[in-house]
């Protein structure tokens, strides 16, 4: 993995994508799988919508942070494998065959085979809505890696890969951040 500047982070996760969610609750890591996600604004500001009936919940409660790791289209079947069984029970890093990479500011692991990684601190939880706010800490992100489309879940059991890219950042200047 190579450090992708945090005001990146965002273009990783405003299209939507599926994406797994690393913790560690003090003695042994997990992971999940999750949908529902939304960007605040440019600053690496994210949500994602979970409850407690997760194990991963307790330590996004305990620990405030965790790790939001970008799966490429290659990698459904272990999306759906992670996100069927619970770590409660379940190693799922042995029985899905996840490498682990250390983070640099947290104690939930990276996901070394996916695409990107975005390392974050809780930042508030609307328990009344199950809404985890985050604030990424930093971002990383695998140049190599030939499978490059995200997934996007339908959200009846189907799912889609990014498609066609189209280009209009000449028109839409005056919205974007410095830089980007
Ligand atoms: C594709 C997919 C998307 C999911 N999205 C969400 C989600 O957005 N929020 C949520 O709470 N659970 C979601 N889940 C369910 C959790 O990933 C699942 O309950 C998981 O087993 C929890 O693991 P844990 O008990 O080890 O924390 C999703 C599952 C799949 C397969």
């Amino acid at each position: 993995m190579e450090k992708l500047p945090l005001g990146r982070a965002f273009t990783l996760i405003e299209p939507g994508p599926v994406v797994l969610v690393t913790t560690r609750d003090g003695e042994r890591d997990n992971v999940m799988a999750i949908s529902w996600t939304l960007v605040l604004d440019f600053t690496a500001r994210f949500a994602l919508t979970t409850g407690a009936w997760n194990h991963s919940y307790a330590a996004l409660l305990k620990t405030r942070e965790c790790v939001l790791a970008l799966p490429a289209a290659d990698q459904l079947d272990t999306v759906i494998g992670v996100g069927t069984c619970s770590g409660r029970d379940t190693d799922k890093f042995a029985r899905f065959g996840l490498a682990r990479a250390k983070a640099s500011r947290v104690q939930a692991p990276l996901l070394a085979d996916c695409l990107a990684n975005i390392e974050c601190r809780v930042e508030d939880i609307v328990e009344a809505h199950g809404i985890v706010v985050l604030q990424g800490l930093a971002a990383w992100i695998d140049p190599a890696r030939k499978e490059r489309r995200l997934l996007h879940a339908v959200g009846d059991g189907t799912f889609t890969a990014d498609g066609e890219r189209f280009d209009r950042r000449v028109a839409m200047r005056d919205k974007l951040p410095e830089g980007l």
